[in-house]
């Protein structure tokens, strides 16, 4: 196990009716807030409501800023930092999932900077300073509602790209998984594969001796299959949906990381590229691409991806090898098994295209921990995908 510090601000009310709390959390720091939320599916379950009826009962003032897409973009956010601005907030309550609490943190840093905050995304500022970050979960994929990270789109030059800051962790986040019971079924599935997804990359970076997180990753990984086949089945399952909602979080929320060598994250980069090329959801994306690389990779250390298939998917296969592949081919039968994607086809991109995803994310390579990958190399997972 590596040396580690582990340290997360964030403040987590679980449970179901919790969102009435929102008001009373964010009156310890802000009277006036920017509220930041999606295309209208909480005005249609009722989350919405709820929010405001809490901000008002604590007479906190909040000017909106809603319309925030799946894959979020740098626009949105520039139009935030200014209605923010010229509103004199002292606060951001983020309602939604992923899109809207990256766009959220992005305004939070943006506020404080009088340049362009892309320049956070590319290296060139680190923000030390950001508004208060107050969170209502709606949809659990991303980890975004404790973690100091955000992924935003660059529409002009085709970037996604990412930044993390110590001070974007929100202050709290409510999670209350009953509201997710209006999700459909192809977003619990995206938000399956991202979760484990974001397993993977930590579980499969090479570290050795790191039992507990070994135990920790795989037992999310078996909750979150056996809660989404339940949820399938019934979307309001309540139990199921918060044992997949608190998987959500701790697959991102730093634990999972601990004792580790900072995750692999080549899935993440190659399909962060697929998002921005064709606006592809992050999980959908996910679930086509890591198949691919484990396929690519998996015999720079077979013993962990025969452990993967044995603790996870059960096979009892004395070969290795055999073991792997199986293991994979079990993944990858289940996504489809959950009506998700699984070859660049199923996403509607023709092969011809891989020259262009490569060239894309080419602007990060080399990335990769288990394998550093150059651009030959995701070619070849892209023709994986096919
Ligand atoms: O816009 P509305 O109408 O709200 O609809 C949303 C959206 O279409 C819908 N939805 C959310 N809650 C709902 C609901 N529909 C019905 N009932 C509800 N309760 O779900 C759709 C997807 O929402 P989105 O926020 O885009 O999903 P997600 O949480 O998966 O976020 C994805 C984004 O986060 C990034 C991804 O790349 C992607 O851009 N990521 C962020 C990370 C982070 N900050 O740590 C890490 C991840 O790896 C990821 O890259
Ligand atoms: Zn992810």
């Amino acid at each position: 196990m590596k040396d580690f510090v582990f340290h997360n601000p964030t403040k987590i009310v679980f449970g179901k009716g919790k969102i009435s709390q929102i008001g009373e959390e964010v009156k310890s720091t802000s009277k006036r807030v920017l509220l930041v939320y999606g295309k209208g599916s909480i005005k249609r379950n009722g989350v919405y409501d709820q929010v405001t009826k809490s901000l008002k009962a604590q007479n906190i003032e909040f000017v909106e800023l809603s319309g925030i897409k799946p894959n979020p973009v740098l626009s949105k956010v520039n139009e935030g930092i200014n209605l923010a601005k010229e509103a004199h907030v002292d606060g951001i309550v983020a309602v939604g999932g992923g899109s809207v609490i990256d766009t959220s943190k992005t305004i939070a840093a943006g506020f404080y900077r009088d340049g362009d905050i892309w320049d956070a995304f590319i290296g060139k500022y680190k923000a030390k300073k950001s508004l208060p970050i107050y969170v209502v979960l709606t949809i659990s994929a991303t980890g975004s509602e404790m973690n100091g990270g955000a992924v935003i789109t660059n529409e002009e030059t085709k970037q996604k790209f990412s930044f993390w800051t110590e001070k974007s962790y929100p202050r709290v986040s409510i999670l209350d998984p009953s509201v997710q019971g209006s999700l459909p079924p192809i977003q619990t599935a995206n938000g399956a594969s991202d979760i484990i997804s974001h397993v993977f990359e930590l579980y499969f970076d090479g570290t050795k001796n790191v039992q507990i997180m070994d135990e920790i990753s795989e037992g999310i990984v078996r909750t979150v299959i056996d809660c989404t086949n339940a949820l399938m089945k019934d979307p309001n399952d309540y139990d199921a949906r918060a044992n997949f909602v608190w998987s959500a979080t701790l697959a991102l929320n730093g634990i999972n990381g601990t004792g580790r060598s900072g995750g692999d994250w080549s899935s993440h980069a190659i399909e962060h590229s697929l998002s921005a090329l064709y606006d592809v959801a992050h999980g959908s994306g996910l679930a086509v691409i890591v198949p691919a690389w484990m396929r690519y990779v998996y015999r720079v250390d077979v013993e962990k991806f025969a452990r993967f298939a044995n603790t996870v998917f059960g096979i009892d296969e004395t070969d290795q090898e055999k073991a792997a592949i199986v293991g994979i081919e079990r993944l990858k039968s289940w996504y489809k098994s959950i009506g998700l994607p699984v070859s660049l086809s199923d996403l509607n991109i023709p092969s011809k295209d891989i020259d262009k995803i490569v060239e894309n994310a080419a602007m990060r390579t080399p990335f990769g921990r288990l394998k550093k990958l150059q651009p030959s190399d995701v070619k070849e997972i892209l023709k994986l995908c096919l």
